[in-house]
């Protein structure tokens, strides 16, 4: 039994994530209301001890925390725009996935009305909120994140990365991609063993090991590439990899299949090749994003 007292709390958004969120809180005996723009979603949030709110304005005065969770940048400004008023004053939580820039305009927006703003990358799904391995980075208003962080660590572990709002936003992204990549990569596979009838199921038992052990290398590429030394203890060079890529997408094609996936870490690659840096290590291939 703890003793932390957790201020109330509106969640603006009752999609998947918002509803989980906020029946997260309330496990947790905080105090929530909760608002959508369509009704219907709120019921079990509301069997749950939630208070319902008919309108967003209406929300925003139940809680010292407002947490938006909605669709994307346009709709934080559809529904925050005309409350802006019951918002002065109050802590500014906006988990909506939004780009580094269009985080850094709602930090300005919300300054600009006299609201204390943090912003947050949800690094988990629905099913995993609140439970080990969920994961909220924040940036922003570090005075809402330490006044609020108990009550954010129910949610998953609790990460501030600065004052500059539009950080979280941007780790957030990065670590996507690099996600986005293994998946495609993954399909990729799935789609070439496939051809030889074997199930991705079956596939993603290996895959997943292969992507584990892989992983491991990570950190002596960052290492390399912030170095800037890609000449030095090269394991494996551009024309090696260049070669191997060129095979993978032969192998592909042959097998009937596109090689997509693989196309854009190519064409990295072979810019490096074609401007004669084969002879330096795979982790140059960075530069040829720098360098666009
Ligand atoms: N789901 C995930 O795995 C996950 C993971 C990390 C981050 N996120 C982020 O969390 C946010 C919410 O995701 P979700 O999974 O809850 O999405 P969702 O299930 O599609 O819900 C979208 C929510 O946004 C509302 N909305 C859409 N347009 C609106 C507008 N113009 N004005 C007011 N409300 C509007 C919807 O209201 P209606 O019900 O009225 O349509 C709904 O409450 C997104 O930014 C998403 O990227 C989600």
């Amino acid at each position: 039994m703890t003793n932390i007292q957790h201020s109330p709390v509106t969640v603006l958004g009752l999609g998947a994530m918002g509803r989980a969120l906020a029946a997260a809180l309330l496990k947790a005996g905080v105090a929530a209301t909760v608002w959508n723009r369509s009704p219907g979603k709120e019921a079990e949030l509301v069997a749950a001890g939630a208070v319902s709110a008919r309108a967003a304005g209406q929300a925003v005065g139940g809680g010292e925390l407002v947490v938006t969770v909605l669709l994307d940048h346009a709709s934080v400004h559809e529904t925050l725009d005309p409350i802006a008023a019951e918002l002065r004053g109050k802590h500014w939580l906006n988990l909506t996935s939004t780009s580094p820039e269009q985080s850094r305009e709602l930090a300005a927006w919300a300054s600009g009305h006299g609201i204390d703003f943090l912003d947050g990358g949800i690094m988990a799904v629905p099913d995993m909120i609140g439970a080990e391995g969920s994961s909220i980075l924040y940036s922003g208003s570090q005075a809402i994140f330490d006044a609020h962080r108990p009550t954010l660590e129910l949610l998953g572990s609790a990460e501030y990365f600065g004052t500059d709002a539009g950080l979280a936003a941007l780790w957030d992204f990065a670590l996507l991609s690099t996600m986005y990549a293994m998946f495609g990569g993954f399909f990729q596979g799935a789609a070439m063993v496939g051809s030889a009838g074997v199930p991705a199921s079956e596939f993603a038992t290996r895959a997943a090991g292969w992507v584990a052990a892989m992983s491991q290398m990570l950190p002596a590429y960052g290492r390399v590439i912030d170095t800037g030394d890609y000449t030095s203890d090269v394991f494996q060079d551009l024309v090696f990899t260049k070669t191997a890529l060129d095979t993978l997408r032969q192998a592909a094609f042959d097998a009937g299949i596109t090689a997509e996936p693989l196309d854009g870490i190519a064409a990295l690659v072979d810019r490096q090749v074609t401007d004669g840096h084969g002879a330096s290590a795979f982790e140059r291939s960075i530069e040829a994003l720098r360098g666009q």
